[in-house]
């Protein structure tokens, strides 16, 4: 069965496919990814503020390194989460950061409200353009996305580290890394169509508006069927923001097939860490409010068997903005029986082509 609904943006119609079944906890989803735009509102706040596998791992570091320290809570959000947590932690002073105007607003009145008011300084702005003094000794900064490095962690605590961070200082988190197995779409959403969930349709409107023109978005997987990936995930961005962290990064991989079905494409999710020797954060396999990031790489989904092998490189470079990464996929497919199939696809943070192919095709379809 089939559903569409209609987007206006800048004067222009956009049809979309909708699943006509409503969404259900633990039931698959298709969301256009929403972290790395400007587009957070109280309902994605909460899914962070509630994420308790989250949480737990950002606490334990605070509890941690928090201490007698000045903390620097880049991209605090509407909640002034880890800048109010690292001062009931017991850190000296806190301050806080947050780009978005209406969640500075928000946070600015609930600022007013708190004991710890007089330890927190609440700053309006990008981290990047802002300048802080004293320097901190912790900075913290959840602004890690489903693709590791997708909100532009990179850059920005690369800037973080050069001019807001005391000699000796660490940030939170520690780690974060993508994986990436192959799959095919269809077998992600078992008995499901291939179509945005209708609760996503706001999202998908705002980030449109926001970039002017509609886009090949990345999309974004809840509750994936995991018995559809054809093989473990390995690492394909690795973000050390306590290490060597780069902006610009090159992964290849060797995905070797372990069971029979098809490819079309590869899902990736979220590894972090917060300290460096906990249990890392899986987005696959743990409920969280990070999901997993479908790439479409083949238009015909390729008959794969144990041993084969998928071949995938990732590029990430900043984008014109030059805080959040475009990403580029380029995968060779080799079969036991000697085939070769290639494929590849550029994933920009914003702009480039629209149905540029058949699945985004189908997602958009015109009248
Ligand atoms: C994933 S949310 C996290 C919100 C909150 N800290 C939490 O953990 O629940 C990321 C927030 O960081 C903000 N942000 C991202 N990069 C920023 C930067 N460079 N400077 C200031 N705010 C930033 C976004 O606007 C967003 O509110």
């Amino acid at each position: 069965m089939h559903k569409t609904r209609e987007l206006e943006v800048h004067g222009h119609t956009v049809l979309v496919e909708v699943d006509p079944e409503p969404g259900r906890e633990g039931r698959a989803a298709l969301w256009p990814t929403v972290g790395e735009y400007p587009i957070y509102d109280g309902f994605l706040y909460s899914t962070m503020t509630t994420d308790h596998e989250r949480n737990q791992r950002f606490l334990a570091a605070l509890a941690k390194l928090a201490p007698g320290r000045r903390v620097l809570d880049i991209g605090t959000g509407e909640d002034l989460l880890w800048a109010r947590e690292s001062v009931q932690a017991g850190a000296r002073t806190a301050v806080a950061v947050e780009v978005i105007a209406d969640a500075f607003h928000t946070a600015a009145g609930t600022l007013e409200t708190l004991d710890e008011r007089d330890m927190i300084t609440l700053l309006h702005g990008e981290s990047t353009a802002l300048q802080f003094a004293p320097r901190a000794d912790i900075c913290v900064a959840e602004i890690i996305g489903s693709l590791a490095g997708a909100e532009g962690a990179a850059a920005v605590l690369t800037d973080a580290r050069d001019r807001h961070l005391a000699p000796g200082g660490l940030v939170v988190p520690h780690r974060a890394v993508t994986l990436a197995a192959p799959v095919h779409l269809p077998g992600l959403l078992p008995g499901q169509p291939v179509a945005f969930a209708e609760e996503a349709l706001p999202y998908l409107q705002h980030i449109f508006d926001w970039h002017g023109s509609p886009f090949d978005i990345r999309l974004r997987i809840e509750n994936p069927n995991t018995d559809a990936l054809l093989c473990e995930g390995r690492p394909v961005e690795v973000l050390d923001f306590n290490g060597d962290l780069r902006t610009q990064q090159r992964t290849t991989t060797r995905l070797a097939i372990t069971r029979a079905g098809h490819v079309d494409g590869v899902l990736t999710w979220l590894n972090l860490w917060c300290l460096p020797d906990e249990e890392p954060l899986d987005a696959l396999r743990m409920k969280t409010n990070w999901a997993s990031i479908y790439f479409p790489l083949f238009d015909q989904p390729v008959p794969v068997a144990p041993g084969d092998v998928l071949e995938l490189t990732i590029e990430t470079a900043l984008s014109d903005d030059g805080i959040h990464p475009d990403y580029h996929l380029s995968a060779t497919l080799r079969t036991t029986g000697g085939q070769e199939h290639h494929a590849s696809l550029t994933s920009p943070h914003h702009g480039g082509p629209f149905r540029a192919d058949p699945l985004y095709q189908a997602l958009f379809p015109t009248a």
